[in-house]
């Protein structure tokens, strides 16, 4: 299946590897725009949180999507132990204090996610509000997809909330199959989502087919 994408009477949508140099603030706005629900009880408030973010980016974790040098869109992969939103356990303490910091430590450990070998984990993929829907989030998943297999993995992974039916809906269009739901619903009051399904692409297929 072909891809592209296009801005509304601007030039065509470009994607390339890594966050550009200047662009984290940006990535970290988009990144918080659509994580933020999920992260706010760990990284609130906004103004803390996207500096937070764009201090501790991993810049080189992530492939992005730019209309006319603007970045629309981006996807983030662990790699090497690396993901893209980073910030040691120090950084957490030194920006939350050592008295909220620990407990905002815990809550961020909820969301860390360890490759099993052979495996490519993406850590989120946010594509500017102004730009859905007009195939950039595809465009951006093809892009994980060729880093995982330049880098010989097997398989890509990722995990969904089942809040968001219509990303759920984009993954399986993608070739992504569901393995497996964990149901947590003591932490809806808290995060917003009872239930994260984890989801799982073969590498060296697209949306689903064999090349
Ligand atoms: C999910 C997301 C990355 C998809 O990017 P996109 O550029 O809109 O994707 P495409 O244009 O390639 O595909 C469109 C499909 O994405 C899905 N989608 C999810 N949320 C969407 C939204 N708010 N607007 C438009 N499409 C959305 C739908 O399946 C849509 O197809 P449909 O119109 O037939 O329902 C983007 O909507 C987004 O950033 N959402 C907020 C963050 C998020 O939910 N990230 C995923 C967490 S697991």
């Amino acid at each position: 299946m072909g891809l592209d994408a296009t801005g509304s009477g601007t030039g065509p949508v470009t994607v390339r590897r890594g966050v550009p140099a200047g662009a984290e603030r940006r990535a970290a706005e988009l990144y918080w725009d659509a994580f933020g629900r999920k992260l706010g009880p760990a990284l609130n408030p906004p103004g803390k949180a996207v500096p937070f973010l764009a201090a501790h980016l991993n810049a080189d974790r992530a492939v992005c999507a730019l209309l006319d040098g603007q970045l629309v869109g981006l996807a983030g992969y662990q790699h090497d132990g690396r993901g893209l939103t980073g910030g040691s356990a120090r950084s957490v303490l030194r920006a939350y204090g050592p008295l909220r910091g620990p407990y905002r430590l815990l809550l961020l450990a909820l969301f860390e996610r360890r490759p099993a070998p052979g495996q490519l984990v993406m850590d989120g993929i946010a594509v500017d509000p102004g730009m859905r829907g007009r195939g950039v989030g595809s465009l951006l998943l093809e892009e994980v997809a060729a880093v995982a297999a330049e880098q010989d993995c097997r398989e890509i992974r990722l995990d969904v909330i089942d809040t968001n039916p219509r990303a759920r809906a984009l993954y399986e269009r993608r070739g992504f199959t569901a393995v497996r739901t964990e149901h947590t619903p003591y932490l809806r009051g808290l995060f917003g989502f009872g239930a994260v399904t984890t989801m799982h692409r073969r590498v060296g297929t697209e949306g689903g087919e064999e090349l």
